[in-house]
């Protein structure tokens, strides 16, 4: 089952491919905590996202398409994947679309969380993300057991630099921009699921495993 989860920033991509990962017993992988991994352990790629990260702005497609379609070849992903947070453009998804092709293989789902800019700028204030191991969480939807401790490995939790309210407003620009338009690219291809993500984070995943089945 190979997955793509769409959505703004904030949508909940994150959170709910986690949990589809988990139950479908397929690897979860995040173009942003690749990128927040490179930046934490100092590499060149980490170097170059960041100056775009911390902007707002999308890393540009030639430093994440290569990236993906290496990781997508993968043994583990022999069974299928999620993606979370790419395709991020239209040339993303046809440079991904063109791997698979060769393989004659092709992408099962395309979901769009779907959440208004209002309620997004509210989310992100609030999210805390672990400096260890990246698990993500919210000061009032998702709480730890012991404020500013990750639950799953007891390190720090910080405010991610992109999470600024004005930081946000950039990503949101630009998801609208150059994100969205992959909406009607899938739903052309007759794969689009839409959910509500305004709802609890519960039952945004149990209408997502109405759509992929039990
Ligand atoms: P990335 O890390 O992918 O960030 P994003 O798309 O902006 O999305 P977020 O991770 O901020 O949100 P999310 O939808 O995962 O929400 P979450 O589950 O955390 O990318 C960061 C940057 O990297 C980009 O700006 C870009 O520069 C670069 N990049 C990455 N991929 C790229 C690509 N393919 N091409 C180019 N550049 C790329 O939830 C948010 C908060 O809300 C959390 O606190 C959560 O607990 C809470 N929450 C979740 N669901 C609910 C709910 N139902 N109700 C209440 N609260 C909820
Ligand atoms: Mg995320
Ligand atoms: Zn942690």
């Amino acid at each position: 089952m190979k997955i793509i989860m769409l959505g703004a920033p904030g949508a909940g991509k994150g959170t709910q491919a986690k949990k589809i990962a988990e139950k479908y017993r397929i690897p979860h992988i995040s173009t942003g905590d690749i990128f927040r991994a490179n930046i934490k352990n100092g590499t060149e790629l980490g170097k170059k996202a960041k100056t775009y990260m911390d902007q707002g702005l999308l890393v540009p497609d030639e430093l994440v398409c290569d990236l993906v379609v290496d990781r997508v070849a993968q043994d583990d992903c022999k069974d299928g994947y999620i993606l979370d947070g790419f395709p991020r453009t239209i040339p993303q998804a046809e440079s991904l679309d063109g791997a698979l092709a060769k393989i004659g293989e092709s992408v099962d789902y395309a979901i769009n969380v779907e959440v208004p800019d209002e309620n997004i700028v509210n989310r992100m204030g609030g999210r805390r993300a672990c400096v260890g191991c990246g698990a993500t969480y919210h000061l009032m939807y998702a709480p730890t057991k012991k404020e500013g401790v990750c639950d799953a490995c007891g390190a720090e939790l910080i405010l991610r630099d992109d999470d600024k309210p004005e930081t946000v407003q950039k990503r949101l620009g630009v998801y609208h921009e150059q994100t969205q338009p992959l909406i009607d690219y899938y739903s052309r291809k007759g794969i689009l699921k839409e959910v509500d993500g305004t709802m609890d984070m519960e039952d945004v995943f149990r209408a997502i495993v109405g759509i992929l089945g039990a």
